[in-house]
């Protein structure tokens, strides 16, 4: 069975309740159960940190076992070198993923510092956006 780790960064704990206007209502968990359902033949895995270190001891503890890493890296993706570093270390495919569409926001999140280290990055599909990343790791 293939496993794949959804991967999720700082004030993603606050899914459903954090500015609901742009992030929506649903909660990481009840996505993570719809998720799990439309594809049984994966073992998905869930990890959730604000702390930058502990997404990257993630990063190398899953990266060289699982299929597929679905990475939502929060505002690190805007800051963190050292994220970018983690994903060009490890072997597992990355995607990048956002919930919005950041390219409609402020200039200061139209620059991810580890795309350049993921496989690919899906955004702006809200929710849905984890699920089309599942599709892309599966399709790889
Ligand atoms: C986000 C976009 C980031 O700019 C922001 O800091 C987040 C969430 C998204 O999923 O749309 O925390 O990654």
């Amino acid at each position: 069975m293939k496993q794949i780790l959804v991967l999720n960064g700082p004030n993603l704990n606050l899914l459903g309740r954090r500015e609901p206007d742009i992030y929506g209502d649903a909660s990481m968990e009840g996505c993570l159960a719809t998720l799990q359902e439309r594809f049984p033949e994966v073992h998905l895995h869930y990890y959730q940190s604000n702390v930058e270190g502990e997404l990257i001891n993630k990063l190398h503890e899953v990266g060289f076992i699982y299929d597929g890493i679905v990475f939502n890296a929060g505002a690190y993706t805007h800051t963190s070198v050292a994220l970018h570093d983690a994903i060009k270390a490890i072997e597992t495919p990355v995607v990048e993923v956002h919930i919005s569409n950041v390219y409609q926001r402020e200039t200061y999140r139209h620059t991810s510092l580890i795309t350049g280290a993921c496989v690919g990055v899906i955004g702006g599909f809200g929710m849905d956006s984890y699920r089309l990343a599942i599709e892309a790791i599966l399709a790889l």
